[in-house]
């Protein structure tokens, strides 16, 4: 006789051995321009925890006079404390030097993966011994996404050759979650100027497309764009004319790009119109939360005229995705230090399982 447990238990096995359906899955996202290290000194992590003195009941560690920037050696457990803090489960980080990466990637802890190369060199070890090699990796926690693929290309009319760049590159990464393959794409465009910053938008946006036709997947973009979404009057502002932002969103048409590029990842003439949307737009508007401003300079705010928001998450209109949440974080506590000159940008996207072609 067959017992009813041991139908049970066969049946249960044999759920098990069937494809887990896919389940829809949160990015709880952030882009952060961590500003490099400009200051370069040879303190260690050890010697950074050293000098906190966190355990003082009265006083915060120290008092910084808040106009200035700080070494890197002493913004470092801030700036990552306010990673850990948000409970981000993937982030794109723009601006940073290989040792702030290494460092980033040592406090965050073994939970914790990045890739990404540096804009001097193509690798993630400082081999041309460059000062100022900038990159944009992007961070994921293990436990929830594993890597499937990602390449780097050059914001450039030659993308394939390296140290060609406007500052930084196109990191563009597949991973595989819960709710299926999706791509997560960071990138820094040029401070100074708008055509550079044009062409950068231009090759985003294709490459952008080109994963969303061949993956039919949400795609995601987190990056410093140096560029607002209306264009800006200060004078003597470098970083404040929307033509990068008008190409990225679809509001104009990309400039042309290189034919190897396009002919490395093409987009049929004939393809449905695909564009990036800017997630603050379509997050529900009680769920919009902080500050305006995502670059502030290492000063207070109203001190500047500059106050502006540059940095953005966006993802594909091929859709898949929904915005839960849209954050501009701090990049300042009452101690005075400034972790960057910008703010960290937060937004939690829930990806859905299933087929989402352009
Ligand atoms: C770091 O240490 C090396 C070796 O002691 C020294 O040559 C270099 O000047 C130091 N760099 C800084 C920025 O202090
Ligand atoms: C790269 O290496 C050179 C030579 O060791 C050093 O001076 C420079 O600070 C390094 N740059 C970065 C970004 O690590
Ligand atoms: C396109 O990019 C490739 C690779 O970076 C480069 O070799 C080629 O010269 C570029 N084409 C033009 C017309 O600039
Ligand atoms: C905004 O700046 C762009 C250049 O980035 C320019 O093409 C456009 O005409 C400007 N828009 C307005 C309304 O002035």
């Amino acid at each position: 006789m067959i017992s009813a447990s041991f139908v049970a238990l066969v049946a249960t096995l044999g759920l098990a051995l069937l494809p887990q359906p896919a389940l829809s899955q949160t990015i709880n996202g952030m882009t952060y321009n961590i500003r490099f290290d400009s200051l370069p000194d040879n303190v260690t992590i050890a010697q950074s925890i050293a000098a906190l003195n966190g355990n003082d009941i009265q006083t915060p560690s120290a008092f910084y006079p808040n106009t200035n920037e700080r070494p890197w050696s002493q913004r470092r457990i801030p700036l990552v404390n306010g990673i850990k803090n948000a409970g981000v489960n993937m982030f794109g980080m723009e601006e940073a030097l290989v040792r702030q990466v290494n460092d980033v990637q040592t406090l965050l802890g073994s939970d914790w993966a990045h890739v990404g190369v540096s804009r001097a060199d193509g690798t993630d070890d400082n081999a041309s011994g460059a000062f100022d090699n900038e990159f944009g990796p992007i961070f994921w926690k293990k436990s929830e996404f594993d890597l499937l693929e990602f390449d780097t290309f050059w914001l450039s009319q030659t993308p394939f050759d390296v140290g060609t760049k406007a500052p930084q590159a196109g990191t563009t990464a597949r991973f595989k979650g819960s709710s299926g393959i999706f791509t997560a794409m960071v990138t820094h465009w040029d401070d100074q100027s708008d055509e550079a910053r044009e062409v950068g938008a231009s090759l985003i946006i294709h490459r952008a497309n080109f994963e969303a036709l061949n993956t039919k997947r949400p795609v995601l973009l987190f990056g410093d764009f140096n560029s607002p979404a209306v264009n800006l009057t200060t004078p003597g502002c470098n970083s404040c004319t929307n033509g990068a932002y008008q190409i990225i969103t679809g509001a104009s048409p990309p400039l042309a790009i290189n034919e190897t590029f396009a002919k490395k990842f093409p987009v049929p003439a004939k393809s449905p119109k695909f564009h990036m949307v800017d997630l603050k737009t379509v997050a529900p508007k009680e769920s919009i939360m902080g500050n305006f401003a995502t670059f502030t300079g290492f000063v207070p705010y109203g001190e500047t005229d500059q106050m502006k928001r540059i940095d953005f998450i966006m993802a594909g209109s091929n859709g898949g995705w929904e915005v839960e949440t849209y954050k501009v974080g701090t990049n300042v506590y009452d101690d005075g230090l400034y972790t960057s000159d910008h703010r960290p940008v937060f937004s939690d996207i829930t990806l859905k399982p299933g087929n989402f072609a352009p």
